[in-house]
Protein backbone atom coordinates (compact mmCIF):
# COMPACT_ATOMS: atom_id res chain seq x y z
CA UNK A 1 0.00 0.00 0.00
CA UNK A 2 1.92 3.07 -1.42
CA UNK A 3 -0.87 5.57 -1.62
CA UNK A 4 -1.33 8.08 1.23
CA UNK A 5 -4.25 10.56 0.78
CA UNK A 6 -1.72 13.17 2.52
CA UNK A 7 0.22 13.66 -0.29
CA UNK A 8 -2.93 14.78 -2.58
CA UNK A 9 -5.10 16.05 0.74
CA UNK A 10 -7.16 19.45 -0.77
CA UNK A 11 -6.59 18.71 -4.40
CA UNK A 12 -9.16 19.72 -6.95
CA UNK A 13 -10.37 16.37 -7.13
CA UNK A 14 -10.97 16.10 -3.19
CA UNK A 15 -12.64 19.08 -3.22
CA UNK A 16 -14.75 18.07 -6.12
CA UNK A 17 -15.75 14.88 -4.22
CA UNK A 18 -16.11 16.63 -0.84
CA UNK A 19 -18.36 19.66 -2.22
CA UNK A 20 -20.57 16.91 -3.59
CA UNK A 21 -20.45 14.77 -0.59
CA UNK A 22 -21.27 17.68 1.67
CA UNK A 23 -24.50 18.25 -0.31
CA UNK A 24 -25.38 14.36 -0.59
CA UNK A 25 -25.19 13.25 3.27
CA UNK A 26 -27.17 16.92 3.99
CA UNK A 27 -29.69 15.52 1.91
CA UNK A 28 -29.87 12.63 3.80
CA UNK A 29 -30.23 14.66 6.78
CA UNK A 30 -33.61 16.60 5.65
CA UNK A 31 -35.61 13.74 6.55
CA UNK A 32 -36.17 12.52 9.50
CA UNK A 33 -35.51 9.11 10.12
CA UNK A 34 -31.73 8.15 11.29
CA UNK A 35 -29.59 7.05 8.29
CA UNK A 36 -26.13 5.40 8.37
CA UNK A 37 -23.03 6.18 6.29
CA UNK A 38 -20.61 3.36 4.99
CA UNK A 39 -16.87 4.96 4.34
CA UNK A 40 -14.89 2.19 2.27
CA UNK A 41 -11.96 3.80 2.08
CA UNK A 42 -11.91 6.56 4.49
CA UNK A 43 -7.74 7.86 5.09
CA UNK A 44 -6.88 9.53 7.73
CA UNK A 45 -9.42 11.74 8.48
CA UNK A 46 -8.16 15.04 8.50
CA UNK A 47 -4.81 16.59 7.17
CA UNK A 48 -2.19 19.09 8.40
CA UNK A 49 -2.09 21.07 5.02
CA UNK A 50 1.41 22.79 6.10
CA UNK A 51 2.94 19.26 7.15
CA UNK A 52 5.52 17.88 4.89
CA UNK A 53 3.35 15.80 2.51
CA UNK A 54 0.80 17.90 2.06
CA UNK A 55 3.60 20.88 1.39
CA UNK A 56 5.76 18.78 -0.63
CA UNK A 57 3.05 18.27 -3.55
CA UNK A 58 1.46 21.14 -3.15
CA UNK A 59 -1.64 19.80 -4.77
CA UNK A 60 -3.71 21.74 -2.30
CA UNK A 61 -3.00 25.14 -4.19
CA UNK A 62 -4.92 24.45 -7.05
CA UNK A 63 -7.76 23.51 -4.76
CA UNK A 64 -8.49 24.43 -1.12
CA UNK A 65 -6.22 26.90 -0.87
CA UNK A 66 -7.85 28.72 -4.02
CA UNK A 67 -11.30 28.51 -3.01
CA UNK A 68 -10.41 29.56 0.49
CA UNK A 69 -8.79 32.32 -0.59
CA UNK A 70 -11.00 33.26 -3.88
CA UNK A 71 -14.88 32.15 -2.95
CA UNK A 72 -16.32 34.07 -0.32
CA UNK A 73 -18.14 32.44 2.23
CA UNK A 74 -21.34 33.11 0.76
CA UNK A 75 -20.75 31.90 -2.19
CA UNK A 76 -24.20 29.92 -3.45
CA UNK A 77 -23.86 26.49 -4.36
CA UNK A 78 -19.92 26.11 -2.65
CA UNK A 79 -20.84 27.80 0.43
CA UNK A 80 -22.16 24.72 2.42
CA UNK A 81 -18.96 22.88 1.64
CA UNK A 82 -16.37 26.18 2.41
CA UNK A 83 -18.45 26.83 5.41
CA UNK A 84 -18.10 23.52 6.93
CA UNK A 85 -13.89 23.37 6.02
CA UNK A 86 -13.81 26.97 7.92
CA UNK A 87 -15.37 25.59 10.87
CA UNK A 88 -13.91 22.18 11.31
CA UNK A 89 -10.05 23.97 10.89
CA UNK A 90 -7.67 21.06 9.96
CA UNK A 91 -8.25 20.30 6.43
CA UNK A 92 -11.22 17.34 7.01
CA UNK A 93 -10.98 14.34 4.99
CA UNK A 94 -14.31 12.29 4.02
CA UNK A 95 -14.90 10.96 7.83
CA UNK A 96 -14.72 14.41 9.29
CA UNK A 97 -17.42 16.09 7.07
CA UNK A 98 -19.31 13.73 7.15
CA UNK A 99 -19.35 13.57 11.23
CA UNK A 100 -19.80 16.82 10.98
CA UNK A 101 -23.28 16.66 10.01
CA UNK A 102 -24.13 13.47 11.60
CA UNK A 103 -27.53 13.84 13.79
CA UNK A 104 -27.43 12.02 17.70
CA UNK A 105 -29.25 9.09 16.41
CA UNK A 106 -27.28 8.65 12.83
CA UNK A 107 -24.43 6.56 12.40
CA UNK A 108 -20.94 6.22 10.54
CA UNK A 109 -18.62 3.72 9.64
CA UNK A 110 -15.42 3.62 8.20
CA UNK A 111 -13.11 1.11 6.82
CA UNK A 112 -8.90 2.32 6.17
CA UNK A 113 -5.94 -0.96 5.42
CA UNK A 114 -3.40 1.43 6.03
CA UNK A 115 -2.13 0.86 9.63
CA UNK A 116 -1.08 3.95 10.47
CA UNK A 117 -3.99 5.70 8.99
CA UNK A 118 -6.53 3.58 10.66
CA UNK A 119 -4.51 3.96 14.04
CA UNK A 120 -5.01 7.92 13.09
CA UNK A 121 -8.69 7.72 12.58
CA UNK A 122 -9.53 5.74 15.88
CA UNK A 123 -7.85 8.18 17.79
CA UNK A 124 -9.55 10.70 15.94
CA UNK A 125 -13.15 9.31 16.70
CA UNK A 126 -12.51 7.66 19.80
CA UNK A 127 -15.06 10.42 21.65
CA UNK A 128 -17.60 9.54 19.27
CA UNK A 129 -19.62 6.59 19.72
CA UNK A 130 -21.37 7.24 16.49
CA UNK A 131 -18.84 7.17 14.40
CA UNK A 132 -17.00 3.26 14.11
CA UNK A 133 -13.52 2.78 12.70
CA UNK A 134 -12.39 -0.88 11.42
CA UNK A 135 -8.64 -1.74 9.50
CA UNK A 136 -10.80 -3.71 7.38
CA UNK A 137 -10.78 -4.24 3.48
CA UNK A 138 -13.16 -1.92 1.61
CA UNK A 139 -14.79 -4.93 -0.89
CA UNK A 140 -15.31 -7.16 1.91
CA UNK A 141 -16.64 -4.57 3.86
CA UNK A 142 -19.33 -3.70 1.43
CA UNK A 143 -20.63 -7.94 1.84
CA UNK A 144 -19.97 -7.76 5.58
CA UNK A 145 -21.26 -4.15 6.79
CA UNK A 146 -24.16 -3.93 4.41
CA UNK A 147 -27.14 -4.02 4.87
CA UNK A 148 -27.17 -2.02 7.81
CA UNK A 149 -29.97 -1.85 10.28
CA UNK A 150 -30.97 1.84 9.18
CA UNK A 151 -33.95 2.17 6.45
CA UNK A 152 -31.35 4.61 4.50
CA UNK A 153 -27.85 4.68 3.83
CA UNK A 154 -24.94 6.04 2.06
CA UNK A 155 -22.11 4.44 0.86
CA UNK A 156 -19.14 6.06 -0.34
CA UNK A 157 -16.48 4.75 -2.53
CA UNK A 158 -13.36 6.32 -2.82
CA UNK A 159 -10.40 3.82 -3.48
CA UNK A 160 -6.98 5.13 -4.44
CA UNK A 161 -6.65 3.56 -8.06
CA UNK A 162 -2.68 2.65 -7.50
CA UNK A 163 -4.08 -0.79 -8.26
CA UNK A 164 -4.89 -1.16 -11.85
CA UNK A 165 -7.48 -3.31 -11.40
CA UNK A 166 -9.09 -0.69 -9.40
CA UNK A 167 -11.84 0.45 -12.08
CA UNK A 168 -12.46 -3.38 -12.88
CA UNK A 169 -13.33 -3.27 -8.92
CA UNK A 170 -15.77 -0.82 -8.73
CA UNK A 171 -18.40 -2.54 -10.76
CA UNK A 172 -17.84 -5.44 -9.23
CA UNK A 173 -17.79 -3.94 -5.23
CA UNK A 174 -20.98 -1.68 -6.33
CA UNK A 175 -22.44 -4.79 -8.13
CA UNK A 176 -21.99 -6.56 -4.47
CA UNK A 177 -22.98 -3.72 -2.00
CA UNK A 178 -26.02 -3.09 -4.09
CA UNK A 179 -27.21 -6.22 -4.14
CA UNK A 180 -27.09 -5.81 -0.25
CA UNK A 181 -28.78 -3.21 0.20
CA UNK A 182 -30.76 -2.16 -2.97
CA UNK A 183 -31.98 1.23 -1.99
CA UNK A 184 -28.59 2.62 -0.45
CA UNK A 185 -27.15 5.60 -2.08
CA UNK A 186 -23.74 4.06 -3.69
CA UNK A 187 -21.09 7.04 -4.69
CA UNK A 188 -18.33 6.12 -6.37
CA UNK A 189 -15.15 8.44 -7.19
CA UNK A 190 -12.86 8.08 -9.88
CA UNK A 191 -10.05 9.43 -12.19
CA UNK A 192 -10.19 10.66 -15.74
CA UNK A 193 -6.99 10.21 -16.71
CA UNK A 194 -7.18 7.28 -19.64
CA UNK A 195 -10.64 7.93 -21.28
CA UNK A 196 -10.71 4.33 -22.69
CA UNK A 197 -10.96 3.31 -19.27
CA UNK A 198 -13.52 5.92 -17.82
CA UNK A 199 -15.68 4.43 -20.77
CA UNK A 200 -15.42 0.78 -20.21
CA UNK A 201 -16.38 1.76 -16.87
CA UNK A 202 -19.52 3.74 -17.35
CA UNK A 203 -20.07 0.79 -19.76
CA UNK A 204 -20.33 -1.56 -17.68
CA UNK A 205 -22.16 0.31 -15.09
CA UNK A 206 -24.86 0.86 -17.65
CA UNK A 207 -24.96 -3.05 -18.39
CA UNK A 208 -25.22 -3.66 -15.04
CA UNK A 209 -29.18 -3.81 -14.60
CA UNK A 210 -28.72 -1.29 -11.84
CA UNK A 211 -31.41 1.65 -11.97
CA UNK A 212 -30.94 5.17 -11.02
CA UNK A 213 -27.54 6.42 -12.06
CA UNK A 214 -26.10 9.66 -12.17
CA UNK A 215 -22.50 11.02 -13.06
CA UNK A 216 -21.10 13.89 -12.23
CA UNK A 217 -17.79 14.95 -14.12
CA UNK A 218 -15.35 17.38 -13.70
CA UNK A 219 -12.62 18.04 -16.47
CA UNK A 220 -9.70 20.37 -16.05
CA UNK A 221 -8.67 19.71 -19.33
CA UNK A 222 -9.13 17.79 -22.50
CA UNK A 223 -7.87 14.31 -20.90
CA UNK A 224 -5.12 13.69 -24.05
CA UNK A 225 -2.50 12.90 -21.42
CA UNK A 226 -2.91 9.91 -19.46
CA UNK A 227 -0.20 10.42 -16.88
CA UNK A 228 -2.13 13.42 -15.58
CA UNK A 229 -5.15 13.36 -13.23
CA UNK A 230 -7.28 15.26 -15.82
CA UNK A 231 -10.31 15.54 -14.13
CA UNK A 232 -12.56 13.00 -11.78
CA UNK A 233 -16.43 11.77 -11.62
CA UNK A 234 -18.72 11.05 -8.86
CA UNK A 235 -20.74 8.09 -10.10
CA UNK A 236 -24.37 8.03 -8.09
CA UNK A 237 -26.48 5.09 -7.55
CA UNK A 238 -29.58 6.28 -6.07
CA UNK A 239 -29.38 10.05 -6.05
CA UNK A 240 -31.72 11.95 -3.82
CA UNK A 241 -34.12 13.98 -5.09
CA UNK A 242 -32.59 17.59 -6.95
CA UNK A 243 -29.07 15.53 -7.10
CA UNK A 244 -28.54 16.50 -10.66
CA UNK A 245 -29.52 20.29 -10.46
CA UNK A 246 -27.61 20.80 -7.06
CA UNK A 247 -24.08 19.06 -9.16
CA UNK A 248 -24.18 20.75 -12.18
CA UNK A 249 -24.52 24.40 -9.67
CA UNK A 250 -21.71 23.07 -7.58
CA UNK A 251 -19.84 21.92 -10.09
CA UNK A 252 -19.67 25.11 -12.14
CA UNK A 253 -19.09 27.03 -9.17
CA UNK A 254 -15.96 25.25 -8.15
CA UNK A 255 -15.09 25.99 -11.88
CA UNK A 256 -15.24 29.03 -12.10
CA UNK A 257 -13.17 29.12 -8.75
CA UNK A 258 -10.17 26.76 -9.68
CA UNK A 259 -10.43 26.17 -13.78
CA UNK A 260 -7.03 26.02 -15.40
CA UNK A 261 -8.64 27.69 -18.81
CA UNK A 262 -6.93 25.01 -20.60
CA UNK A 263 -8.84 23.31 -23.81
CA UNK A 264 -11.09 21.44 -22.95
CA UNK A 265 -11.83 22.13 -19.23
CA UNK A 266 -15.77 22.02 -18.71
CA UNK A 267 -18.77 19.84 -16.55
CA UNK A 268 -20.78 16.96 -17.39
CA UNK A 269 -23.91 15.86 -15.32
CA UNK A 270 -24.84 12.64 -17.04
CA UNK A 271 -27.87 10.16 -16.12
CA UNK A 272 -26.67 6.94 -17.05
CA UNK A 273 -29.65 4.84 -15.94
CA UNK A 274 -33.02 5.39 -16.13
CA UNK A 275 -35.15 5.35 -12.43
C1 LIG B 1 -8.39 8.28 -1.83
S1 LIG B 1 -7.96 7.79 -0.24
C2 LIG B 1 -9.39 8.14 0.72
C3 LIG B 1 -9.68 9.58 0.95
C4 LIG B 1 -10.89 9.84 1.79
N1 LIG B 1 -12.05 9.08 1.32
C5 LIG B 1 -11.24 11.31 1.78
O1 LIG B 1 -12.01 11.75 0.91
O2 LIG B 1 -10.76 12.04 2.66
C6 LIG B 1 -8.04 6.05 -0.32
C7 LIG B 1 -7.73 5.34 1.00
O3 LIG B 1 -8.08 3.96 0.84
C8 LIG B 1 -7.16 3.18 1.58
N2 LIG B 1 -7.26 1.82 0.99
C9 LIG B 1 -6.66 1.30 -0.11
N3 LIG B 1 -7.11 0.08 -0.38
C10 LIG B 1 -8.04 -0.21 0.57
C11 LIG B 1 -8.90 -1.33 0.81
N4 LIG B 1 -8.87 -2.41 0.00
N5 LIG B 1 -9.72 -1.28 1.86
C12 LIG B 1 -9.76 -0.20 2.70
N6 LIG B 1 -8.97 0.90 2.52
C13 LIG B 1 -8.14 0.90 1.47
C14 LIG B 1 -5.84 3.89 1.38
O4 LIG B 1 -4.94 3.56 2.42
C15 LIG B 1 -6.27 5.35 1.39
O5 LIG B 1 -6.16 5.90 2.68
Amino acid sequence: MNYRHAYHAGNFADCMKHALLVWLVEALARKPAPFFVLDTHAGAGHYDLNAVPAARTMEAKGGILRLLDTVSAKEGALSPYLSLVRRLGLYPGSPSIIEAILRPDDRLTCCELHPEDAAELRHLFAHNPAVSVHRRDAWEALRGLLPPKQKRALILIDPPFEDPNEFSNLPKGLALGHSRFRTGVFVAWYPIKRLAQVRQFLTAMRDSGIRDIVTAEFLLREPLDPTRLNGCGLLVINPPYQFETAAAAILTSLLDAIGTGEPGQGIAVTRLADE
